[in-house]
C-alpha cells in the first residue's frame, strides 16, 4: 500500500474510534437516566409522589413532616431569590398548621416570582395560602394580585387576619415550569404562606377551554363539622362542611372502608360517607349560587353514593333539574359506590340553581354526599416561548443579571423584563426579539446561550468588559439586524456571514473600540507558539496515537537516510505563490487540468496572455488550514474536525499519487496550501511545483530541490531524487502542526529557529507526561 492510502486508513480508523469513545460517552449517559427514571419510580409507590409542598420563608434546605397531615413540607428558598422570610408570633400559630406559620413578604419589586420545575402537559392542582396575621405589626390586611405565569390568577383580598385565604386552580401547564407572580398593586406588601401543587388524573375536571378555579367544594351532610384534606383526600382537595341548613337532613353510614368502590375522582370516603337529603320527602333539593360577575363561566361535579342498604320494597331515584329545565336523569346511586354527575360543557347565563326531585315510582327522597363548584379561567395570555425562556434564564444566570427579571420574560406586557423586547402574535407565545445589556458590567466570554434566541433582532452588548473571541454563534441569528459589539475588551475576526451581511446592508454591526478586532475578512493571523490544550478533548487519546504515529513515521524516515538535515536558519528554495512564473503557471494548469477529486482544488479556468496570467479557482470560504490552527483565530477547529480535515487532505494526496495515471507529486505540502470550503472540507491547493512521474516503474525522478523550508524532506534535498516519500514526510510535519498549533518553524528567544520536529522531539513528551 502506498504511504497517502495508509495515512487515509488510519486517519480514518482514529475517526471512527473518537466516534466511538463519543457514543461510549453517550451511552453512559443514557444508562445514568435509566438509572435517575428507576429511582423515580420507586418514588411513585410513595403516597406523596405527586405534590410539591412548599412552605414560603421556611429557611433554606429545612424539610418537616406537619404533624396533622403528615404532610412533607420544604423551604422555597430555592425557587425564588427575593423576598425577606417572616413567622408568625407563637400565639397566633397554634390554631394553624405549620405550613402557614413562615411566610415570605416582598416589600421590594412590582413582581416578585417563584419558578417551579413541574412536567407540563400534566394536570396539576395548584393551592397558594396567605395567613395574615398581622406578622408585620402593622393590623394593615393588603391586598395584592397572584398571578399564574403571564395571567392574572386570582386578586388575594385578606378579610380577617386570622383566616387563611386559599386560591385553587385546576391547569395544565404547558412549559416545563411554572412561575407564580405576586403583584404589588399599592395596597399593602404582598406576601405568601404556601405553595402545593399536586397531580391530578388526566380523566377529571375536563373542560373545553380554560383553567378551573374552585369556588365551592362541600361535603354535604357532614356530621363531624369538620374539614378534610390529605391524607383522607389522596389528591389533597380541601373538602368543607357543609351540613346545617333547615330544609337537609344527614344522612351517614358506617361501612368498612375496604368496601367502597371509587372513581377517577376519588372524593374521600370519609366525605362520600355522609350525605344530605331532604327534611319533606316529597321536596325537591334545591342548591344555588349567584355569580360574582355576569360573565363567569362553571363547572359542576356531584358526587353520589348510596348508604342505606334497601329493602326489596324500597326505591331511591330522582332526576337534576337546572334553573327548572330537565338536566340529568333518573339516577339510581349505587350503594357504596362514587358516581361523579358533571357539566359536559360550562354553565352560563348568570342563574344557576339545581333542585333533585324524586322520580314518581321512587320511595326515598334524593341525597347529594359532595359537590364541587369551580369557575373558568381563560389564562389567554400564553407565556413565552419555552426555548426563549430557557435561553434568557441562562444569560441571566451566565452573567448574574441583577436586574428585576423574574416570572415570564415576555408576558404580561407591563412587566416585560427591563433590556428585553418581544413580539406578540395572537395566540401563539410572545417571542424575545430585542436584548440590550449594554453598559451592565458584563464580564467573560459572550454567552452561547444568546445564540437559542432565534428570532433576535437587536442585540446590544456594547459598552460591558466582555472578553474572548468574538463568537461565530451570532452568525446563527437569522433574524440579527443590529449587533452592536462596541466598547468591550473582545478578540479575533467577526464570523464571515455577519460581514458579508453588513456589507450588504442587512445587518448594522459595530465592533470599535475592541483590543484587536479584526473586521476584515483577511484577518491577521498571527501563529502562536502556545500549544492548543488537548486534554478538554473527547478524541484526546485517539490524537495521542495520530502524534505517536507521526513521529513514528518521521523517526524512520530520519533512520533509513542517516544524514539529518542541518538548517542554517535560511529559506531553502522557498517559493511564494505571488511569485509564480510562467513555468510554474503552465506546469499548474497542467496538472490541474488532469486531476479531479473532491479533495483537490479544482481550476474554473486560466488566462494565458502575453505577461498577463491568472488562475481562476473554485472559491474557498474557510481560507487556508494555517489560518485555522493559528491560536488567534476564533474558529478553532475541534479535534475531530481536524481528523477529517486530515483524512480529506490524505485522501487527495492519495490520490495524486495513486490516483493519476502518471502520477503526481506535489513537492508543496503545507498547512497554506490546504483549503476549507464552506462546510470545512479540505482541499489541496497549488500545483506550481508539482512533477508528474512519466512511468509506472520509474520509483523516482531526478530533480532541483524545490518546496517550502519547514516541509521540505531532507533526503530528497540530500538526493535531489523525488519521490512520493517526500510529499508524505511533509503531510506529516502538517499533522503535526495540525497536532500542536505549532508552526513548521518557531523561534526560540534568541530568534533561532526552530523545527517542528525538534521541539516534539525535546519538549512533546514531556509536555504530554
Ligand atoms: C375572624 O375570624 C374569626 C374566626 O372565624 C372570628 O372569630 C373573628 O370574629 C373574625 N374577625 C373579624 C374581624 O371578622
Ligand atoms: C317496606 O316494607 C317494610 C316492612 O317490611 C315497611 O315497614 C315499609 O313501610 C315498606 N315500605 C314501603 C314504601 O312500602
Ligand atoms: C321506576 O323506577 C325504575 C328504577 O327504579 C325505572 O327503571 C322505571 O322506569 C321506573 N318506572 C316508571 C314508570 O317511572
Ligand atoms: C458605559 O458604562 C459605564 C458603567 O458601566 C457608564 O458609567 C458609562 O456612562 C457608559 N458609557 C456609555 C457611553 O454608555
Ligand atoms: C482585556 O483583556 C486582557 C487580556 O486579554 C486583559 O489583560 C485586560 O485587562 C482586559 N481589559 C479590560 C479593560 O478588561
Amino acid at each position: 500500500m502506498e504511504g497517502a492510502s495508509k495515512w487515509v486508513l488510519f486517519l480514518e480508523a482514529c475517526l471512527i474510534f473518537s466516534s466511538l469513545i463519543i457514543s461510549f460517552g453517550n451511552y453512559n449517559v443514557a444508562a445514568a437516566k435509566i438509572k435517575e427514571e428507576r429511582a423515580e419510580r420507586k418514588l411513585a409507590n410513595d403516597d406523596q409522589s405527586g405534590f410539591i409542598s412548599i412552605d414560603c420563608g421556611l429557611p433554606k434546605n429545612s424539610t418537616y413532616i406537619e404533624e396533622t397531615t403528615s404532610i412533607n413540607y420544604i423551604s422555597d428558598a430555592t425557587f425564588i431569590d427575593t423576598g425577606v422570610s417572616k413567622m408568625l408570633s407563637p400565639e397566633s400559630r397554634v390554631t394553624h398548621q405549620q405550613q402557614l406559620w413562615h411566610l415570605r413578604s416582598f416589600p421590594e419589586g412590582i413582581r416578585n416570582c417563584y419558578r417551579i420545575n413541574i412536567t407540563s402537559g400534566t394536570k396539576y392542582l395548584i393551592r397558594a395560602s396567605f395567613l395574615y396575621e398581622n406578622y408585620d405589626g402593622q393590623n394593615d390586611l393588603p391586598e395584592f394580585e397572584l398571578h399564574l405565569g403571564a395571567n392574572l390568577w386570582d386578586t388575594v383580598k385578606l378579610e380577617n387576619a386570622s383566616l387563611s385565604v386559599t386560591p385553587e386552580i385546576i391547569h395544565v401547564p404547558s412549559l416545563h415550569y411554572i412561575s407564580i407572580c405576586l403583584v404589588n398593586i399599592d395596597s399593602g406588601t404582598p406576601f405568601i404562606s404556601a405553595i402545593e401543587l399536586r397531580t391530578l388524573k388526566d380523566t377529571t375536571y375536563l373542560t373545553q377551554s380554560g383553567s378551573l378555579s374552585r369556588l365551592r367544594r362541600f361535603d354535604l351532610g357532614s356530621s363531624s363539622n369538620r374539614g378534610y384534606r390529605y391524607n383522607y383526600d389522596v389528591y389533597d382537595r380541601f373538602w368543607l362542611p357543609r351540613a346545617y341548613n333547615k330544609d337537609w337532613k344527614s344522612i351517614s353510614t358506617s361501612f368498612t372502608p375496604d368496601s367502597f368502590s371509587q372513581n377517577d375522582y376519588q372524593p374521600p370516603e370519609v366525605v362520600m360517607s355522609t350525605a344530605a337529603t331532604p327534611l319533606d320527602a316529597t321536596a325537591s333539593f334545591d342548591l344555588s349560587w349567584n355569580p360574582d360577575n355576569a360573565g363567569s363561566q362553571y363547572y359542576v361535579y356531584m358526587h353520589f353514593a348510596e348508604l342505606q342498604k334497601l329493602p326489596a320494597n324500597e326505591s331511591r331515584a330522582f332526576n337534576i333539574s337546572l334553573n327548572g329545565k330537565y338536566w340529568y336523569g333518573p339516577l339510581v346511586p349505587k350503594y357504596l359506590s362514587t358516581n361523579t354527575i358533571f357539566s359536559q360543557s360550562a354553565l352560563s347565563g348568570g342563574q344557576y340553581q339545581f333542585s333533585l326531585y324524586m322520580t314518581e315510582n321512587s320511595t326515598l327522597p334524593p341525597i347529594i354526599n359532595a359537590i364541587e363548584i369551580c369557575i373558568v379561567k381563560d389564562l389567554l395570555q400564553s407565556e413565552t416561548e419555552q426555548g426563549d425562556v430557557d435561553a434568557i434564564t441562562n444569560i441571566k444566570a451566565t452573567y448574574k443579571v441583577s436586574r428585576n427579571w423574574q416570572g415570564d420574560p415576555c408576558a404580561p406586557v407591563t412587566y416585560l423584563w427591563d433590556g428585553l423586547n418581544c413580539s406578540y402574535d395572537g395566540n401563539e407565545p410572545p417571542r424575545i426579539t430585542s436584548l440590550d445589556l449594554s453598559s451592565s458590567g458584563l464580564t467573560g466570554e459572550i454567552a452561547p446561550h444568546i445564540s437559542k434566541l432565534t428570532m433576535l433582532q437587536y442585540l446590544d452588548l456594547s459598552n460591558n468588559s466582555l472578553s474572548g473571541p468574538m463568537p461565530d454563534f451570532l452568525s446563527k441569528l437569522q433574524s440579527l439586524k443590529v449587533l452592536k459589539l462596541e466598547k468591550n475588551n473582545l478578540t479575533g475576526s467577526v464570523a464571515l456571514e455577519l460581514l458579508e451581511k453588513s456589507k450588504n446592508g442587512l445587518l448594522t454591526l459595530s465592533v470599535d473600540e475592541n483590543p484587536y478586532p479584526c473586521s476584515s475578512v483577511s484577518c491577521k493571523n498571527k501563529k502562536n507558539n502556545i500549544v492548543i490544550p488537548i486534554v478538554a478533548s473527547v478524541g484526546g487519546f485517539c490524537i495521542l496515537l495520530f502524534a505517536a504515529a507521526a513521529i513514528f513515521w518521521i523517526r524512520k524516515e530520519k533512520k533509513s537516510h542517516e544524514t539529518v538535515y542541518k538548517y542554517n536558519g535560511e529559506a531553502v528554495n522557498e517559493v511564494q505563490m505571488s511569485k509564480q512564473g510562467s513555468k510554474e503557471f503552465q506546469n499548474e494548469v497542467k496538472s490541474m487540468l488532469r486531476a479531479h477529486h473532491k479533495n483537490l482544488l479544482s481550476l474554473i479556468g486560466y488566462c494565458n496572455e502575453g505577461d498577463n496570467m491568472a488562475l481562476v479557482y473554485e472559491y474557498m470560504e474557510n481560507g487556508t488550514l494555517e489560518q485555522h490552527l493559528s491560536f488567534d483565530c476564533n474558529n478553532v477547529l475541534t479535534w475531530i474536525r481536524r481528523l477529517q480535515v486530515a483524512i480529506d487532505a490524505a485522501r487527495g494526496l492519495d490520490y495524486l499519487h495513486n490516483g493519476c495515471r502518471p502520477s503526481i507529486i506535489h513537492r508543496d505540502i503545507k498547512t497554506s496550501n490546504i483549503l476549507l470550503d464552506k462546510k470545512l472540507q479540505a482541499k489541496i491547493s497549488d500545483f506550481g511545483l508539482s512533477k508528474s512521474f512519466e512511468t509506472e516503474s520509474c520509483t523516482h525522478v531526478s530533480t532541483e530541490p524545490k518546496g517550502t523550508f519547514g516541509y521540505f524532506d531532507p533526503q530528497y534535498y540530500k538526493t535531489k531524487k523525488l519521490n512520493r516519500e517526500s510529499d508524505i514526510y511533509s503531510f506529516g510535519i502538517v499533522l503535526l502542526e495540525m497536532i500542536t498549533g505549532r508552526s513548521a518553524i518557531t523561534r526560540d528567544l534568541d530568534h533561532a529557529p526552530i523545527h517542528i520536529i525538534q521541539w516534539v522531539g525535546l519538549d512533546f513528551w514531556k509536555w504530554i507526561l
